[in-house]
């Protein structure tokens, strides 16, 4: 089937309409374009698992809270429709900030703590920008499952929660975070980094890596410390912060017997780009 760019609700409703009385499974890839070998994994696996696969391609201006990051974000639409095609996608839905948004949105989300630590502290109203446009899509595209990175492991656990405290009818499926072979965490923001900064953010993933063998042997915050030792003393980066946290809470640990599951998250600037990245210490299978 040749796959449909489409720029209207009701088009897409539409077309969507059709698969729903033919009983077909749909799958959904929300991204904000500017696609990557990450973005085709979480497509992939839509494809594996649904009858249908829509993709949203939109730059959400809500979740912006620094207007130069809202300008500087890539577009490429052409190109992200080309690798869509060729992952198999049906649908690529993207509209205009019009369509999606014909009024101010002033509904508010409110989940804390989960959405008051680390982003949502340095990013305020970043999560609340998400959750609106995230649960307008789910509204109009109605998916049986959804698809998302965990490199945006914060934004996953906020988007469980408003679909649990909402009711709403969708599988969230985390997808694990595709690398660079160098170890880079894959994001659109990348595209903005020199060739310098490149190898300076290269210490990101390699201290994350390097601190998931150095805490075997040592305790929470010794690990804390040696990240952020590592990263004041790299090249080019600047951490904005490092926490240990439980993954299901997202509330910083002290101890490693706390929970069955630690993650590491942390966001650092490399020149004027925001990166972040995560690891899991230890994984509740
Ligand atoms: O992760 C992203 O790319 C965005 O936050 C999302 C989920 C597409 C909402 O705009």
């Amino acid at each position: 089937m040749k796959m449909k760019v489409i720029q209207t609700i009701k088009e897409l409703r539409t077309e969507l309409k059709q698969f729903r009385e033919e009983g077909k499974l749909i799958g959904f890839v929300p991204t904000m374009g500017a696609l990557h070998e990450g973005h085709a994994s979480l497509v992939r696996r839509a494809v594996a698992e649904n009858d249908v696969v829509v993709v949203s391609v939109f730059v959400n201006p809500t979740q912006f809270n620094d207007s130069n990051d809202l300008v500087k974000y890539p577009r490429t639409l052409e190109a992200d429709c080309r690798l869509l095609e060729k992952e198999g996608a049906t649908l690529v839905f993207a509209p205009s900030v019009e369509e999606m948004y014909p009024e101010p949105d002033t509904r508010r989300f409110h989940y804390a703590p989960l959405d008051t630590v680390m982003e949502g502290k340095y990013r305020p109203g970043h999560f609340n920008g998400v959750c609106q446009i995230v649960s307008k899509l789910f509204l109009i595209v109605e998916p049986h499952y959804a698809y998302f990175g965990e490199k945006d492991f914060q934004q996953l656990a906020i988007i469980r929660e408003m679909v649990a405290r909402l009711d709403m009818p969708v599988q969230i499926v985390g997808c694990p975070i595709v690398r660079e072979e160098d170890g880079l965490a894959l994001s659109s923001r990348n595209a903005r980094l020199s060739a310098e900064d490149r190898t300076h953010a290269l210490a990101i993933s390699r201290t994350l890596f390097d601190s998931l063998t150095y805490s075997k042997t040592h305790t929470v915050a010794e690990t804390q410390t040696f990240v952020e030792k590592a990263i004041a003393e790299a090249e080019g980066l600047e951490l904005e912060y490092f926490e240990l946290v439980d993954g299901n809470t997202l509330q910083k640990i002290s101890s490693w017997d706390e929970t069955d599951y630690a993650v590491g998250c942390i966001t650092v600037y490399c020149g004027e780009v925001r990166l972040i990245d995560n690891i899991k210490y230890k994984e509740c299978l």
